[in-house]
């Protein structure tokens, strides 16, 4: 496929047909993954693939979290954010709404325990950093979720990256095993898409260029 089709053409899926994905594919992927530039080339990235039993495992792990402690899907800003940000969100949820229609679930519902269940998929993959790096590796870590979500894009998957697993981090450590050293800091939900549901219907928009970028010449 070609790379600029790929990179207009992906979204975020957020409902999945159950089938597993062959772990070759997978592999592929990260393979893929793992082009994805860093700093001094150290390559911080670690991913942890979790398929089968052991996902639906994962899954009622973090559902049962969410009902304790009701963390929801959020930014994560350390200070007020500027108004046009909570524009953009509140717009994007909005628009979103219709095709949430048939679930009969609020946005903040279908956004907080779908992400809890990798909205169905058969694998989720969470990737770590160790926590001796700084915040600046985050870069890295993001760089490296781009090309993921791409590949998989490329070779007929589908993804949607899920930032709120890193609030439930000490069930994750505990269920898989992660060493207190190592921080969640994202996951991604992959399988194949679920043509079925209205919800994959929606395409997220983005504001004007000019909105982001400042010229200086
Ligand atoms: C760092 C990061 C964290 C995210 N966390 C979540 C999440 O927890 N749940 C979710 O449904 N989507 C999550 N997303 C997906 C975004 O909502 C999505 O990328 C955005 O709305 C743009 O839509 P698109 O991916 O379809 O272009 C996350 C995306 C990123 C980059």
């Amino acid at each position: 496929m070609d790379l600029f089709q790929a990179i207009s053409e992906r979204k975020s899926i957020r409902a999945f047909k159950p089938d597993p994905v062959p772990r070759e594919k997978i592999k592929e992927i990260l393979r893929l993954a793992v082009h994805a530039p860093s700093a001094i080339n150290l390559q911080p990235w670690e991913f942890i693939v979790v398929a089968g039993e052991e996902k639906d495992r994962l899954s009622r792990r973090l559902s049962k979290a969410y009902k304790e402690r009701q963390i929801s899907c959020s930014p994560g800003n350390v200070k007020p954010l500027p108004e046009i940000y909570g524009q953009r969100g509140r717009a994007n949820s909005q628009s979103m709404e219709p095709y949430l229609k048939d679930t009969g679930v609020t946005f903040k519902q279908f956004t907080n325990e779908g992400s809890c269940d990798f909205y169905g998929a058969p694998v989720a993959i969470i990737i770590c950093l160790d926590d001796a790096f700084s915040n600046a590796r985050m870069v890295d870590i993001g760089a490296a979720l781009g090309y993921l979500i791409l590949s998989a894009h490329g070779i007929g998957l589908a993804t949607c990256p899920i930032g709120l697993i890193a609030a439930y981090e000490d069930e994750i450590r505990d269920l898989l095993n992660i060493p207190e050293n190592k921080h969640v800091i994202i996951g991604v939900a992959l399988g194949y898409p679920d043509g079925e549901n209205s919800v994959n219907r929606f395409k997220s928009s983005r504001d004007d260029l000019n909105k982001f970028v400042r010229w200086i010449e």
